[in-house]
């Protein structure tokens, strides 16, 4: 990769950018579209979101194609998971034509046959790692399993439970997410849910909160039907049990970062259960939206300690504050296995309160439930 002047493409895109502000996400669908019409199906009909994602994306990744050890795991998943929109290596050339022709069109007389040269040889590089691993998954996994919602069950206005069918159960690990497309009610949107229960059976558990103004969380949180289909994109995530993990567990859950938890516990208890306190945290007492399920899972698992604590409800008579606060001053953490997910800021927020307290960083890993 050493040919290839990473800097002077960056350089080359802020000038493009600066130039060109959104307008530059219009002319490469703009380009594609009407040059690849085949490649128009695979976005969703309103493209106001994803304007700028892929462009922002795609930049960002080819102008650090010299990051190889940390940029070819994650392509190598990223091409995989392309499989679910129905690209096909095919598709790779036009995507690549199209960059390059926004770039030529908003870089002006800026624009040289060494930057053509070294944005397509970026181009080609990560293309080929997306594409050949996305070939070799061909081979053994299909690119997306179908499935059918058979229960919705509303706990609170912007809360619900799903529980969606599969054919054939969905290859994933305690503790990730798969990408979900709501087929019946949203099709072609796909966003990360995280399945609340451990995989080999065919029903998936899945707890959706709404965002205001979200397509896919309102969709599922208020629309969704038994009867509606869905599709599962292939699993995402390394918030997985380390196999051979001896060390006692603390999860800690803020709202819907509960449900790789559950399927954490889910996990554990059939590997024959460790040592785990699990912290849940709510802004109130309403939101304690699985109190049910969770009091269960305490009183069958003599192994699992459950506390919840609701930052924002003076009624509530439990304990108190902020999860990651109260998790962190709970008990000695530093010889822990330790998991944290929920919002990007209580995440933030609770890994630093951790690590101050003396967790060391390789033993925690964590999910943020913001936009992947
Ligand atoms: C790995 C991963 C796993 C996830 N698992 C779950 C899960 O199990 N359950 C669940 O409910 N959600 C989960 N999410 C979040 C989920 O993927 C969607 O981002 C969320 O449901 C919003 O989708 P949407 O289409 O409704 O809104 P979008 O169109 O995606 O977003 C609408 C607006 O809200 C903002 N926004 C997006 N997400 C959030 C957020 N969390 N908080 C505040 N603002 C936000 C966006 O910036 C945008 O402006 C997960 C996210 C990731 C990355
Ligand atoms: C080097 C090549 C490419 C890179 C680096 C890349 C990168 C990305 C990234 C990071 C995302 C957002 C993450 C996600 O939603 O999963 C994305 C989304 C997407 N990409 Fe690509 N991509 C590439 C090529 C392609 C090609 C060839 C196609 C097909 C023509 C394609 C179609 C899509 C679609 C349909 C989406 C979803 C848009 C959305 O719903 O937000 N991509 N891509």
């Amino acid at each position: 990769m050493a040919d290839i002047d990473t800097s002077a493409l960056k350089e080359n895109f802020a000038t493009v950018a600066a130039r060109g502000g959104d307008d530059v996400a219009l002319y490469f669908y703009s380009y594609l579209f009407l040059k690849y019409p085949e490649t128009r199906e695979m976005f969703p009909p309103a493209m106001t979101r994803q304007r700028d994602r892929l462009v922002g994306a795609l930049v960002r990744i080819v102008t650090n194609v010299d990051n190889g050890a940390v940029l070819v795991p994650y392509l190598e998943d990223l091409g995989r998971d392309h499989r679910k929109f129905g690209t096909l290596t095919a598709h790779y050339p036009a995507v690549g034509e199209a960059l390059l022709a926004t770039l030529r069109h908003f870089s002006g007389d800026t624009w040289t046959d060494r930057l053509a040269a070294d944005w397509a040889a970026a181009y080609g590089v990560v293309a080929a790692a997306m594409s050949g691993a996305a070939e070799t998954a061909a081979l053994t996994d299909p690119p997306y399993w179908d499935a059918e919602i058979v229960e919705v069950d509303r706990r609170t206005f912007d809360i619900a439970v799903l529980t969606v069918r599969t054919g054939v159960p969905v290859p994933y690990r305690a503790g990730q997410s798969l990408a979900v497309e709501p087929s019946t009610l949203r099709p072609r949107e796909w966003r990360w849910y995280t399945p609340a229960n451990a995989p080999g059976g065919r029903d998936i558990e899945l707890h959706a909160r709404l965002i205001p103004g979200g397509p896919v969380s309102t969709a599922l949180v208020r629309a969704a039907a038994p009867g509606d289909r869905l599709r599962f994109g292939p699993p995402f995530g390394r918030m997985t049990l380390d196999p051979a993990g001896q060390r006692p567990l603390l999860m800690v859950a803020g709202s819907t970062g509960l449900a790789p938890m559950k399927a954490l516990i889910d996990q554990v208890a059939r590997d024959g259960g460790r040592r785990t306190h699990l912290y849940f945290g709510a802004r109130s007492g309403r939101e304690v939206y699985d109190r049910d399920a969770v009091a269960a899972l305490d009183e069958r698992h003599p192994w699992l300690t459950v506390i919840t604590a609701v930052s924002d409800d003076l009624r509530w008579t439990g304990v108190q504050g902020l999860v990651g606060e109260v998790a962190a001053a709970g008990g000695e953490w530093s010889g822990h296995d330790v998991y944290v997910c929920g919002s990007p800021v209580m995440v933030e927020a609770t890994v630093k309160q951790l690590l101050a307290v003396g967790v060391p960083e390789p033993q925690i890993r964590f999910e943020e439930f913001g936009e992947a």
